[in-house]
């Protein structure tokens, strides 16, 4: 079991992307329908949050629904729906307590308005806080906001305000949801699966990856330190050599 007192504060990760993977098989484990796995995960997102706030992490980001979930069960799209709904609400309050900004990327027209409205709400609520921000990826695919970036640039270059040959990678990151957020230093999935998703393909380029198969109603802030003491093992070469680093 990891403790805090395992993690070099000095060294963290700035900015934490988790890929929230595995309730559905968790509630089936237990004999319950999914939707029961994910009324679970919310508390291990609860600690999830609570902690990486505390180590003093700036940037948490987490994988709550994809642009490819919308082709579930419209029974488990409405019950996730709704779950988001009363989480937000009621943990706005939380948010508030510990000085968290709520932010979201993806494509927020596709929500249910009642989903909208109290996500609206939480961030203007929580526009002012300072201690991290916690980004909700919702409705989000990264083929999706690579998309939009492109018809961004178009619509610049039609207009004449951007020439073609000014594009470089600032352009695109700053067309992107996350245009002003560092790129994500470590990636989590839970469940045991070994892929991205269609999540921050282009954001994650050079991001540690870590693999855990706990599910997600199973996480816990230790998990969170074990992940963390794992990126802080690593030597990130960034296509140098690892004598050129130590040199
Ligand atoms: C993750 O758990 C939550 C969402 C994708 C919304 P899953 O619902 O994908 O659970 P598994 O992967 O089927 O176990
Ligand atoms: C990824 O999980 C999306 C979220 C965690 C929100 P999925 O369960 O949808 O991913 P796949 O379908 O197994 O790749
Ligand atoms: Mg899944």
């Amino acid at each position: 079991m990891f403790s805090k007192e395992d993690i070099n504060l000095d060294a963290l990760p700035k900015h934490i992307a988790v890929i929230m993977d595995g309730n559905g098989r968790w509630a089936k484990m237990k004999g319950k329908i999914r939707t029961f796995g994910h009324e679970n995960g919310v508390k291990a997102v609860r600690d999830t949050v609570e902690a990486a706030a505390e180590l003093g992490v700036s940037y948490l980001t987490l994988y709550a629904f994809s642009t490819e979930n919308w082709n579930r069960p419209k029974y488990e799209i409405n019950a996730l729906m709704t779950l988001l709904v009363s989480t937000i609400s009621k943990e706005t309050k939380t948010l508030m307590d510990n000085n968290i900004r709520l932010e979201s990327i993806g494509d927020m027209s596709a929500l249910p308005k009642k989903c909208m409205k109290e996500l609206l709400e939480a961030k203007a609520k929580t526009a002012g806080n300072t201690r991290m921000t916690l980004v909700l990826a919702l409705s989000y695919s990264s083929r999706w906001e690579i998309k939009e970036a492109m018809q961004k640039i178009a619509i610049q270059v039609k207009s004449g305000e951007l020439q073609p040959e000014n594009i470089n990678e600032a352009t695109i990151a700053e067309n992107l949801n996350t245009a002003g957020m560092p790129d994500p230093e470590l990636l989590i999935r839970t469940s045991g699966e070994h892929r991205i998703s269609n999540f921050l393909l282009w954001q994650i380029s050079y991001a540690e990856l870590y693999f855990t198969d706990k599910l997600w109603p199973d996480f816990r802030r230790e998990d969170l330190y074990e992940a963390i003491v794992s990126y802080q093992r690593r030597e990130r070469r960034f296509g140098k050599t690892s004598e050129q680093l130590s040199a």
